[in-house]
């Protein structure tokens, strides 16, 4: 009789749970069936004043109806939740006015380095790269600066601390002109090279000068090229640049690394010469240094003495961003305002 009650209250609560169509439907249901006011409840407490042999087979025969029915509500459940899922809420309004997304830009320096790549390789120059963590040999012995040499002092350096006393002493590279000697090491004359890059030098920092600066090396190297070659190409490059015609001068110079050496100046990029407030009354804009590489940097690179000429710059890319934008602060570059970045 018990028995065929327990099978009757499974079978009518999984009938039910069965068809019940929402969460609150399934709640009732549970209150119902295994509530403590329930039936199926009431059976199960009794049953502890059953004889042995009844209470074995009722009490298992209670709980497996027990599970059935519980098993049978977390599925209703689980049917429930995913039938509710509302595909009509779901619905994007696309006349709703988007939010704006700020959208990012190049920084100057870039915008600078892209345009000066275009320029150089329209004019047939590859782009060359080198490391910025450089060893001593590369960034001064290799270019004819040796240790005791005064001119050491002039490139301003961030030495890095030796592992152990008998490894190579390394050192953020002062200059771009490393990468002259480490590309040379793997090509063989003609080329034409520009080294975008950054430099690090320990200076007191001023409207003109950086810890952190981007330099462009040149380097065109073949059996006759002149210095001919090299104020063509100058004039080509900054006329392109500022799209204007741009006159070159060069000043005597010294650089280890070329001879002869020279300073380099453009015609001013505001009054093109007749001098005014931006050129200082000078008519002349300095640009940075250059030369015919010295006989001996091409010795350290491998190639025979004598056999072939070459020139070389390293110009400053902030100073011709500066001049381009007409900035006053070379220190606006690095320092991270958006006052100043966004106006690009
Ligand atoms: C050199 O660094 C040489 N390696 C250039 C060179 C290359 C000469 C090849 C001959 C042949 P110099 O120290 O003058 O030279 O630097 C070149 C340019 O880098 C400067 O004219 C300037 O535009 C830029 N520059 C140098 N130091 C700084 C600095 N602290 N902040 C910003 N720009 C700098």
């Amino acid at each position: 009789m018990l028995e065929q009650k327990i099978l009757n209250i499974k079978n009518t609560a999984l009938g039910e749970i069965n068809k019940a169509l929402s969460k609150e439907q399934v709640f009732s249901l549970r209150v119902k069936y295994l509530g403590r006011k329930s039936e199926f409840n009431n059976i199960l407490k009794n049953i502890k004043s059953l004889s042995p042999d009844e209470k074995k087979k009722i009490g298992h025969l209670a709980n497996t109806a027990k599970k059935e029915i519980e098993n049978e509500f977390e599925k209703a459940e689980k049917l429930i939740k995913a039938k509710s899922f509302d595909h009509k809420a779901e619905k994007i309004d696309v006349t709703i006015p988007g939010k704006k997304m700020k959208q990012g830009h190049l920084h100057p320096i870039t915008i600078v380095q892209n345009e000066i790549e275009d320029i150089f390789s329209g004019m047939g120059f590859e782009i060359a790269d080198g490391p910025e963590v450089e060893t001593e040999w590369y960034n001064f012995d290799a270019l004819n600066i040796p240790a005791d040499h005064p001119a050491r002092d002039a490139w301003d350096t961030f030495w890095i601390k030796p592992e152990t006393k008998n490894k190579e002493r390394l050192a953020l590279r002062p200059h771009t002109s490393p990468v002259q000697i480490r590309y040379m090491q793997k090509n063989k004359p003609p080329f034409r090279i520009i080294v975008p890059g950054k430099c690090f030098r320990r200076e007191a920092t001023d409207a003109a000068h950086e810890h952190t600066f981007y330099q462009f090396e040149a380097l065109v190297v073949g059996e006759d090229i002149n210095v001919g070659h090299f104020k063509y190409i100058g004039e080509q490059f900054f006329s392109k640049f500022f799209k204007k015609d741009i006159k070159v001068r060069l000043r005597p110079s010294y650089f280890p690394f070329t001879e002869p050496s020279f300073e380099f100046d453009i015609s001013c990029t505001v009054c093109g010469g007749k001098k005014c407030k931006s050129c200082k009354g000078n008519g002349w804009l300095e640009i940075g240094g250059c030369g015919m590489v010295n006989q001996k940097v091409f010795e350290a690179a491998g190639y025979p003495k004598g056999k072939y000429q070459g020139f070389a710059w390293g110009f400053g890319l902030e100073r011709l961003a500066m001049m381009k934008w007409k900035i006053d602060d070379i220190r606006l570059f690095e320092s991270g305002d958006l006052r100043f970045i966004n106006q690009f």
